[in-house]
């Protein structure tokens, strides 16, 4: 295991402090360091980039692997852009030593990846295929040996179909079954994955039980989905505590969750007090009793008869103390202040609002200031990755062979200034990793959208290094923008 170093955020605060109290005596030598050290980031900050399973291994009956519910939802008609599947996708599965490469060759400190669940338990619980372990170990060898740190997640959304057809996340014992599935992994894996995430953007993959973008695809009840959130959370806290009970020593646990990146529609006081109170009230149903042990009141008030029914002890175990937070950041959430009984209201945006290649993906940098700042001040976390940021563009290769995909990178500079400024100002966030290396299955946009550091031909899995690649990893070698 490596690098469990402490990072130097107070050389850092005091440049920014230093440079913040003083006139800007432009031109002086002094002065053009000072900015330049401005734009630095901690020594050991983990640069990385980040991936899921299903979205780029393909060999989905490879190797012992079961089927997920990702596998039955691509197979029908109507579900994805173009009947897309992520059977193929990038074939990492088997070209992994030549995309660990590229990470090498990018300089990429850290790798976010996932393990599919069905290729370790192929019918979700019993018996557990060594095949699947032998691929990630792997693959995580490969890694170390490039001088990249592996940082895992157990469910980037593949869920075993065997699961599915007992209630999936509608059955509390799926709960049961992920914590066996992490304890069981973990204890196979744990001596060379320093950094567990439990679970992949809670506030995402339940939304197949309330709309048809993700498997299951259907529309449940109130009280229901209620219930359902509920089962995931607890998922999470099982999942959290068999992670500890099977990882040596100095593992570190955590999960990645896309919690609204809350962010003052300006910055004047009231509307920051109002974002500090949204940031908990629109996390509530995950975030929050992820680090606080409970639900807060006005959620439970607003599901009325439909909030879930649960325990004190099951509370108890969805606040199982964590390492680390993952926020996936990619839009804003603007908020205002209002004399409302929350406090504050959302700010709707215009149609002219400007957004990338998917229609979702607005763009609001801020939120990389504010987002993971609101989380520490709020929720008292105290150590934070961004485990996913990055956009998809209308990427061609060029008939030079380059790929010129200047609005990504005119998007990465904006958000990753905004992080800037959240680390030199004390927030603790330790690394950032880039959604995504490869182009590769986008979910319900099948392969329509592109949101990679490398062009993927899917014909041929030719990859090609788009500008942003470069962009990042000049970025990463000055540890600066
Ligand atoms: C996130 C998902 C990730 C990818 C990006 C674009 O919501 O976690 O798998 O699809 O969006």
């Amino acid at each position: 295991m490596t690098r469990f170093t402490r990072r130097n955020f107070g050389r850092l605060a005091a440049t920014a402090a230093a440079s913040f109290a003083s006139p800007l005596a432009t031109g002086s030598a002094e002065t053009q360091k000072r900015l330049s050290n401005d734009r630095d980031f901690p020594n050991d900050f983990f640069w990385g980039s980040a991936t899921a399973a299903y979205q780029i291994e393909g060999a989905v009956h490879e190797d012992g692997r079961g089927v997920s519910t990702w596998d039955t939802f691509s197979h029908i008609a109507g579900r994805t852009h173009n009947g897309d599947t992520g059977d193929i996708a990038d074939d990492s599965y088997h070209r992994y030593p030549q995309d660990v490469a590229l990470m090498k060759a990018m300089g990429l400190k850290a790798c976010r990846f996932s393990i599919a669940w069905p290729r370790i338990f192929p019918n979700g619980t019993g018996q557990p295929n060594l095949k699947g372990i032998d691929h990630y170990r792997r693959f995580t060898e490969a890694l170390h040996n490039a001088g990249i740190e592996p940082f895992c997640t157990m469910y980037h959304w593949d869920l075993p179909q065997a699961l599915e057809d007992k209630g999936g996340w509608q059955n509390r014992d799926t709960a049961k079954a992920f914590a066996d599935y992490c304890g069981y992994t973990v204890g196979k894996l744990g001596g060379i994955i320093a950094h567990y995430m439990t679970m992949n953007e809670m506030t995402t993959f339940v939304s197949g039980y309330s709309d048809t973008r993700h498997p299951p695809g259907i529309e449940l009840d109130m009280k229901s989905l209620s219930q359902v959130k509920h089962n995931i959370l607890l998922g999470h806290g099982l999942g959290v505590q068999a992670i500890r009970a099977n990882a040596p020593k100095g593992v570190k646990v955590g999960c990645a969750e896309n919690a609204a990146p809350i962010t003052p529609v300006f910055n004047a006081p009231e509307h920051i007090a109002a974002a500090r109170k949204a940031y908990v009230e629109e996390n509530a149903a995950f975030l929050t009793p992820i680090h606080t042990g409970r639900y807060t009141d006005a959620y439970l008030k607003r599901l009325g008869a439909a909030a879930p029914v649960f325990t004190s002890e099951e509370m108890k175990i969805i606040g199982t103390p964590t390492d680390f937070q993952g926020l996936n950041i990619y839009g804003a959430r603007t908020v205002r202040a209002t004399d409302s009984e929350l406090g504050y209201e959302k700010v709707p945006n215009p149609p002219s609002y400007p957004h990338m290649a998917s229609s979702w993906l607005s763009i609001g940098p801020e939120a990389m200031y504010w987002a993971p700042k609101l989380a520490a001040e709020t929720l008292g976390i105290k150590e934070i990755y961004i485990t996913e940021n990055g956009c998809s563009c209308d990427d061609a290769i060029a008939a030079d062979g380059e790929v010129y995909d200047t609005d990504r990178v005119m998007f990465l500079n904006a958000y990753l200034t905004q992080l800037q400024r959240s680390v030199s100002e004390g927030v603790p966030v330790k690394g950032y990793f880039l959604w995504s290396l490869l182009d590769n299955f986008e979910w319900a946009d099948g392969y329509s959208k592109r949101f990679g550091l490398v062009y993927v031909d899917y014909a041929t899995q030719k990859r090609t290094p788009k500008l942003s690649a470069k962009f990042y990893g000049n970025l990463i070698a000055k540890n600066g923008l």
